[in-house]
């Protein structure tokens, strides 16, 4: 591609200009959900491909929402139905839904690095919807955006990040994200999820939960990527929530307005407790609610649309 920005592989190279003009893009279409005809011709006539080689509930749907409400035709292949079981290798796949000619691959895979692999190979605009234990931009975005309008800035919160931090490409697309846009991140786990070099990404690492959530303006929890690992990192379900789960208790220790988060899905009453979960300090649906307006941001952005970042 002439222009490397059409693709959306992570926000690690992005300034804060540029992810700025995301959320703000994001922020206009918000409207269109709320609308009785939820559809505007943006893409009408371009092609999404939503390649999704791994689980995804919250993410593949609002993807597709997104490619739709824009006018795009939307093309769905999943791990199951796809060749990849016969086989098949991403790149082959690739190429093969090449010469259907798309204009967006949007891709989720296991393996870290698989979007710029198809982006250095293939022609139309790649879109990482999560790969592997690496970056899930699209995540990373539509949490600034909610944090956002919740907070009216993002600068100087301070924002708990907690969990299985060595997994997440969650927590490192957060991390990196809002570092740039001025925030203070932490974030805490059992030492044995916490990555040595975490820290080079913007952020303090700690394994005392008290310290993470300690006058915290965000509470962002994370699930245990259990079929991300390959021995056992802490000992019982039970005796993580008690050290790391957020519950009323451990949620009193952070500023009385702060806002809890989760990407989902939540496994209720390891990370996170039921009336957490549920509560009135949780912003988790509106977190799904928003996905819809960054992806529409993100696929009119990589399609060519609006000012360039
Ligand atoms: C996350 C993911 O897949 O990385 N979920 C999501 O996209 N909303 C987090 C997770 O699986 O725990």
């Amino acid at each position: 591609m002439s222009n490397p920005r059409r693709h959306l592989l992570e926000l690690a190279p992005l300034d804060a200009t540029e992810l700025l003009h995301l959320l703000d893009l994001a922020e206009s279409f918000q409207d269109i959900s709320q609308r009785r005809i939820k559809k505007v011709p943006a893409l009408r006539g371009m092609t999404v491909v939503l390649l999704f080689l791994e689980a995804s509930t919250r993410t593949r749907t609002s993807f597709e929402l997104a490619a739709k409400r824009l006018s795009a035709d939307t093309l769905s292949i999943t791990g199951g139905t796809s060749s990849v079981v016969k086989g098949e290798t991403l790149l082959d796949t690739a190429r093969n839904l090449e010469a259907m000619s798309p204009d967006i691959i949007v891709l989720r895979h296991r393996h870290s690095g698989s979007p710029h692999l198809l982006s250095r190979h293939i022609d139309a605009s790649i879109v990482n919807a999560g790969d592997g234990g690496h970056e899930h931009p699209t995540q990373g975005l539509l949490d600034a955006l909610t944090i956002r309008q919740h907070k009216r800035r993002i600068e100087g919160l301070k924002v708990a990040i907690i969990g299985d931090i060595a997994h997440s490409r969650v927590a490192r697309s957060n991390i990196v994200c809002l570092n740039r846009l001025g925030a203070e991140v932490v974030v805490c786990g059992p030492p044995t999820m916490l990555p040595p070099d975490i820290e080079s990404l913007g952020c303090r690492a700690t394994s005392d939960r008290a310290d993470a959530v300690q006058d915290a303006d965000v509470v962002m929890m994370l699930r245990i990527q259990k079929e991300r690992m390959t021995e056992e990192l802490f000992p019982t379900d039970r005796e993580y929530a008690m050290r790391f789960g957020l519950d009323r208790a451990a949620l009193r220790m952070a500023k009385p307005d702060a806002l809890v988060m989760h990407p989902g899905p939540i496994n209720r009453g390891v990370e996170i407790s039921p009336e957490v979960a549920d509560g009135p300090q949780s912003i988790i649906l509106d977190q799904v609610a928003n996905g819809i307006a960054v992806r529409m941001a993100v696929l009119f952005h990589c399609a060519g649309g609006g000012a360039q970042a």
